[in-house]
C-alpha cells in the first residue's frame, strides 16, 4: 500500500489533496456528490470581517486552458461563517480545516485571525494577501514585502494556529515576498493565487468582465506556479502548499518534486466536481507505477544537490 500521507509542519494529512479557497464554498454542495472525508483538508471560501456581495456580473470569463474570475471575495462575513458555515462543515467533515482570511486593513486580518484560530478543527489560517479582484486591500499587501511582513507579524501575535501566507504571483520577485513572510514568523506559504488578466468582447468592443480585469487560473498557469514553488523552496525553510493549474495526479507529483508539501486544487473543481477524489485514487495508482512508497519523500526531490 502506498503511503499518501503528508506533513505540513506538525500537521499530518492523510493525503496532499486540498480543494482551493473560493472553488469549494464551505463544502456543502460537494458533500452531496461525495464523502468529503476522503480529502486531506479543505481551504474554505475567503472570509472577511463584514459580509460581501462581491463584484458586479459578469465576473467569470473563459480563456484558453483556464478561466478569469473577478468574484471579489463574496462571503457572508466572519460572524455568519463562525455561526453557520463552520458548524455545518464540521457535521460532515472530520479532517483539518484551513480558514482562508482576507482583509482591507491589518486590523481586519487580525480580528478574523484571532477569532478563527480559537475554533478547533481549524488547523491552519491561510492569510490571503493576494486577491487581485478587490480595491484597497487584498493584493496591495501581497505585492509589497514590508506590508506582507507587517500583516504576518500582526496575525502571528494573535493566532494560536499555524499561519500560512497566500502569495500573489503578480510580483517581480516571489522569493523576496516569501522570505519577508518567513522572517516575520510565517509557518508556511501557499502559492500561487491567480494572475491578473483580462478579455475583451470583440462585438461589444468592451471588456468582458464588469471589473475589467480578473484573476487567471486553471492549467494555463501551472508552469508559472511550479516555477514559483521551485524558487521559493530553495529560499525558505517552511512548508509550501502548491496551488495553480493542477488537473491530475501527475501534476501533484510534479508540484511536490518542486517543493510543495501538499497541494490545492482550484479551477479544476469547477470543470469536474469529482476531480479531487479522482486525483486521490489516481495518485495511489501512479505512485505504484513510479515505485513511490511514501509520497512525502517526493517533496523537493527535483532540486539538484549543489
Ligand atoms: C472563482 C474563484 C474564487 C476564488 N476565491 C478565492 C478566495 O476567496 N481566497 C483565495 O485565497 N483564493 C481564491 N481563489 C484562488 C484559488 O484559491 C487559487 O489560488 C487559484 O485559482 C489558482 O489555482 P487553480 O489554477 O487550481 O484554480 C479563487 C479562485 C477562483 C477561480
Amino acid at each position: 500500500m502506498v503511503d499518501l500521507s503528508v506533513k505540513l509542519g506538525d500537521l499530518k494529512l492523510d493525503n496532499p489533496i486540498i480543494p482551493a479557497s473560493g472553488t469549494f464554498g464551505y463544502g456543502q454542495e460537494y458533500a452531496e456528490l461525495y464523502d468529503l472525508n476522503k480529502l486531506g483538508s479543505i481551504s474554505i471560501k475567503g472570509i472577511t470581517l463584514e459580509p460581501r456581495l462581491g463584484n458586479e456580473t459578469p465576473r467569470i470569463a473563459e480563456t484558453a486552458s483556464g478561466m478569469l474570475n473577478a468574484v471579489g471575495l463574496q462571503n457572508p462575513g466572519l460572524d455568519k461563517v463562525i455561526e453557520n458555515e463552520i458548524p455545518n462543515l464540521k457535521n460532515i467533515f472530520t479532517k483539518p480545516i484551513i480558514a482562508n482570511i482576507s482583509g482591507f486593513s491589518i486590523d481586519e486580518y487580525v480580528e478574523c485571525s484571532q477569532r478563527l484560530s480559537q475554533i478547533d478543527q481549524i488547523e491552519i489560517l491561510e492569510i490571503n494577501i493576494s486577491c487581485p479582484n478587490v480595491k484597497g486591500g487584498g493584493m496591495s499587501f501581497g505585492t509589497d514585502p514590508k506590508l506582507a511582513a507587517e500583516v504576518t507579524k500582526a496575525v502571528k501575535q494573535v493566532s494560536t494556529k499555524p499561519v500560512y501566507i497566500k502569495l500573489s504571483p503578480n510580483v517581480t520577485d516571489i522569493v523576496e515576498m516569501a522570505k519577508a513572510c518567513e522572517q516575520a514568523g510565517a509557518d508556511g506559504i501557499s502559492l500561487i493565487n491567480t494572475l491578473l488578466g483580462m478579455r475583451i468582447d470583440i462585438k461589444e468592443q468592451r471588456p468582458i468582465l464588469k471589473n475589467i480585469t480578473g484573476g487567471l487560473s486553471g492549467p494555463a498557469i501551472f508552469p508559472i506556479a511550479l516555477r514559483m514553488v521551485y524558487q521559493v523552496y530553495q529560499a525558505v525553510n517552511i512548508p509550501i502548499i502548491g496551488i495553480g493549474g493542477i488537473m491530475k495526479a501527475e501534476d501533484v507529483i510534479e508540484m511536490m518534486l518542486a517543493g510543495a508539501s501538499a497541494v490545492q486544487i482550484g479551477a479544476a473543481n469547477l470543470i469536474d466536481p469529482w476531480i479531487c477524489p479522482k486525483i486521490i485514487d489516481d495518485l495511489a495508482i501512479l505512485c505504484e507505477k513510479l515505485n513511490i512508497n511514501k509520497l512525502t519523500e517526493m517533496v523537493g526531490k527535483a532540486h539538484v544537490e549543489s
